[in-house]
């Protein structure tokens, strides 16, 4: 009786699993979409437990004692870091995350080998999950340290990197016919050990550029992970939530590979065929810069009758979406034509710029992707670059040496005038100095974005 009610359960929340996904994929329906997967992890949790508690050989008193003290410490941990986390630490947060998914699948691996019958079925599903499992969890912690510029984001570019991959791969293939033709742990251990060395491989050989897609793609592993875990535990909703997960990540690191005009394989490859020893630019002598004060460019907004504002990572570190919000209904009011283009990987996650913004309450119609706003920009009197900076380097179009060559950016330098917004003429995330800061008709407002809009407003 449970066992089918669970089930039923189970259905129920796998339909708020895909009612979440198509939720979330519209910033009007977003809340709405994370209510639904709420609920549907809370139902899960609930069925799951209670199948646990009547399977268990133990009474259900430490059966349920033990489940409690995890989901305690669990829920703990995993509230007081939501709750402490920035905004512009959360790639990072999802990358550990990711780790952890990966993790249990190699626990969940070994402790099914040791528990069920070696059948080959079984074996093969053991072998896979301990092995997808394996890469996510060094996978993601690499990308964990560059994130968090613990460890240096540039690619790791060992010599004959590709082969080394490939070689792990047929490794790996060959401790797979030994582990089914002996059921024995030692070729379990040696995959692991192996698994573990290539997911660190394969995200340390991305360089700073690609990590976005590095991220959604550990996303998608995450998800195979699961549900390798859920074939292994026989437990129907690991495999299609997994299987969702896994989906949806390799969808969004598609979408992202061709939004940074990238190759889907090579990244997923480990930077395969990406050239090493790439110029960087900021050795190179790009001219004089000029400065603007705050003063000057109110006086410049007064003028204007088209203002585009781009933002990028800076606008979030400096909390600066709320300020803009007011700079652009101050010059909406007066009859500004004021929209924002925000670029595919501004920020630091899919749609950074698109939730900063929505916070501060700007409306959605005067907020386009780059590629709507591009056309634009030629006849566009004043274009504000908050914050961003990898995002609008003409270098990505002229320079091909350039490590973020062959990238789509918008083309602010177009517009009549410029002004970009950052404390100093440091580099962005992918490391690289940026052609435009030095053009003719490009300002620099050096100091804090956020204090930098206030001074503005103040003379508007
Ligand atoms: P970035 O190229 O990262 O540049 C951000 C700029 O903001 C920096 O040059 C910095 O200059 C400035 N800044 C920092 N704090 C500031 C503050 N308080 N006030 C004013 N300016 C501040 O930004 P972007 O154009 O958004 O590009 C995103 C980059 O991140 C791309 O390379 C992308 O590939 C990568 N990335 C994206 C994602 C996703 S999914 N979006 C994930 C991982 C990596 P100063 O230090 O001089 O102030």
């Amino acid at each position: 009786m449970l066992t089918s009610v669970a089930q039923a359960v189970y259905v129920a929340a796998a339909i708020l699993f895909i009612l979440s996904l198509a939720g979330l994929s519209k910033q009007e329906t977003a809340r709405r979409g994370n209510v639904a997967g709420m609920v549907g992890m809370a139902l899960a949790l609930v069925a799951t437990i209670a199948l646990a508690l009547q399977r268990s050989e133990r009474s259900v008193a430490v059966t349920g004692s033990l489940i409690l003290v995890v989901l305690l410490v669990g829920s703990t941990v995993g509230t007081w870091q939501a709750r402490r986390v920035e905004m512009t630490q959360m790639p990072e947060l999802i990358a550990v995350l990711h780790s952890f998914v990966g993790l249990a699948a190699v626990l969940v691996g070994y402790n099914s080998f040791l528990t069920e019958p070696a059948d080959p079925a079984h074996l093969v599903e053991v072998f896979l999950g301990v092995l997808i499992g394996a890469v996510t969890f060094t996978g993601s912690i690499v990308a964990y340290l560059k994130l968090s510029t613990r460890i240096r984001s540039a690619p790791l570019m060992l010599p004959g990197r590709n082969v080394l991959n490939l070689a792990m791969l047929l490794a790996s293939a060959g401790l797979l016919v030994w582990f089914l033709s002996t059921a024995s742990v030692l070729p379990l251990l040696l995959m692991t050990v192996v698994a573990l060395a290539l997911g660190w491989h394969l995200v340390a050989s991305i360089g700073g550029g690609d990590m976005p897609v590095v991220v959604s793609m550990l996303n998608s592993y995450s998800g195979w992970a699961a549900a390798a875990a859920g074939f292994m535990l026989s437990n129907d909703l690991l495999i299609v939530t997994g299987a969702l997960v896994g989906s949806s990540g390799a969808i969004l690191s598609y979408l992202m590979c061709t939004a940074m005009n990238r190759s889907f394989i090579s990244v997923i490859l480990g930077g395969y065929g990406a050239e090493g020893g790439t110029v960087v630019a900021s050795d190179v002598d790009l001219g004089e810069y000029h400065e603007v004060k705050a003063p000057e460019v109110a006086e410049l907004l007064a003028d204007a009758r088209t203002v585009v504002i781009t933002p990028g990572y800076g606008m979030a570190v400096a909390k600066a979406q709320y300020p803009v919000a007011e700079l652009v209904a101050k010059l909406r009011a007066r009859g500004v034509d004021v929209r924002f283009g925000v670029h595919p990987v501004a920020g630091r996650l899919p749609g950074h710029m698109n939730v900063l913004l929505a916070e501060a309450k700007v409306p959605y119609d005067i907020v386009l992707e780059m590629d709507e706003i591009n056309g634009d920009l030629a006849e566009t009197d004043v274009v504000l670059v908050i914050g961003a900076n990898d995002t609008v380097n003409p270098a990505a179009l002229d320079d091909p040496s350039s490590p973020i060559a062959g990238m789509p950016v918008l083309e602010v330098w177009k517009a009549a005038r410029v002004v970009v917004f950052k404390r100093s003429m440091a580099t962005g995330y992918a490391g690289v100095q940026n052609p435009l800061f030095f053009r003719d008709n490009t300002s620099m407002l050096f100091g804090d974005a956020k204090d930098q809009v206030e001074r503005i407003m103040l003379g508007l």
